[in-house]
């Protein structure tokens, strides 16, 4: 390959590492949805730390309306359509051995878990108001 279209591909990969990813079917692929894509996630590895008996005074898991709230710092949570914004993600993409990298202890979200939380963000972070949007702390919850 000529040089510099082999610099060009190269850029075009670390540029678009999502669209790299995607099956090239043609068809967008459907939109996520909190019920099926997101909640589980939440609740297998955030839950039991980010609920209102283990950490009143923290970002709730447990409902939008405990999530979406700002940090004493200013810092929004989830910031509907901008995931680079959002602390949410910035705090679980952080390596493991920087201050503020989230879950504290126990077992992280794999690398498709954060790139799911980031794209449903990225699509509106739609968090369905009432039971569907409720999530349960998972029997371990400390209290
Ligand atoms: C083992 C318990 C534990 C788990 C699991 C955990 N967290 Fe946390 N999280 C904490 C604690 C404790 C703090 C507060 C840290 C501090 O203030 O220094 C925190 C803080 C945060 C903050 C910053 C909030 C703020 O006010 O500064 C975010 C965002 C966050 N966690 C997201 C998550 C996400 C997303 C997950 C799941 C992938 C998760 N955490 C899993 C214990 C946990």
């Amino acid at each position: 390959m000529h040089a510099s279209r082999f610099a060009a591909a190269i850029l075009a990969a670390l540029h678009f590492p999502v669209l790299a990813q995607e099956p090239a079917t043609g068809v967008p692929p459907e939109k996520l949805t909190f019920e099926k894509d997101i909640k589980p996630i939440l609740r297998e590895k955030c839950l039991h730390c980010h609920n209102r008996k283990t950490l009143p005074d923290k970002p709730g898991f447990e409902n939008a309306k405990r999530a979406f709230v700002k940090t004493p710092g200013g810092l929004s949570v989830i910031v509907p359509g901008d995931p680079e914004k959002s602390l949410m993600i910035t705090a679980i993409s952080l390596n493991s051995m920087h201050e503020g990298s989230m879950p504290m202890v126990g077992e992280r979200p794999t690398a498709e878990e954060i790139s799911l939380l980031k794209r449903w963000i990225k699509e509106g972070a739609n968090w369905p108001k009432g039971r569907k949007g409720k999530i349960k702390p998972p029997f371990h919850a400390r209290e």
